[in-house]
């Protein structure tokens, strides 16, 4: 699980299907840097600038779900305003606990019963003309999963505990 959550994070630093949101300055400001940005503007920050900023990440453009193992690592990004695919603050998404289980569960679901292999035959194209980031020509070809790798240590534990309490059903069961 430890893991799932690192690859979820990792997937929506990298391709979030968030692009931007947009916000109303209530006064001036000079960010660092002199840029001013005045009374009333509208203030567009782009997700994708803010997670892939080679100043602020090892390794941008690699997938690298390790990274978040490191806690400073995770700390800073929250803290900083450097990963935001939720946005943040008062107006932030009000669903994303939700979201994030939903994800978890689903991918759980497909993983243990498909094997899937990436179809593409040319680079990945991204509709311009909708709202979230959404993938035009990404083709996978699942295939339905007959043997399962052995149970890692944690997953081991709970096949004896099954064993020993008779509940049937653990990772090595086929017929799931
Ligand atoms: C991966 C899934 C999701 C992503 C990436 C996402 C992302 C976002 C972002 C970036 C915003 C801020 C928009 C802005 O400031 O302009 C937002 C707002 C919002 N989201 Fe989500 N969201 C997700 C799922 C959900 C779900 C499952 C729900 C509800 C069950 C939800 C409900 C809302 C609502 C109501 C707002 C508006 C909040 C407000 O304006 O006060 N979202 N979402």
């Amino acid at each position: 699980m430890e893991f799932l959550d690192r690859f979820v994070k990792e997937t929506q630093r990298m391709h979030s299907p968030s692009f931007q949101t947009a916000r109303n300055a209530r006064k001036d400001v000079v960010l660092p840097g002199g840029y001013l940005v005045p009374a009333r503007a509208v203030v567009i920050p782009c997700f994708p600038s803010l997670h892939k900023n080679p100043a602020q990440w090892e390794n941008p453009a690699r997938f690298e779900p390790d990274r978040w193992a490191d806690k400073a690592v995770a700390g800073k990004a929250m803290r900083n305003g450097l990963y935001t695919p939720f946005a943040s603050g008062g107006r932030g998404c009000v669903g994303f606990n939700l979201a994030l289980m939903e994800i978890k569960m689903v991918l759980a679901e497909l993983v243990y019963h498909y094997r899937f292999e990436d179809a593409s035959t040319e680079a990945v194209v991204y509709d311009p003309e909708f709202l979230v980031v959404r993938p035009l020509n990404f083709y996978a070809t699942p295939t339905k999963r007959t043997e399962w790798p052995s149970a890692s240590k944690g997953g081991t534990k709970k096949k004896e505990e099954e064993e020993v309490h008779g509940v049937e059903g653990g990772l090595d069961d086929a017929s799931r």
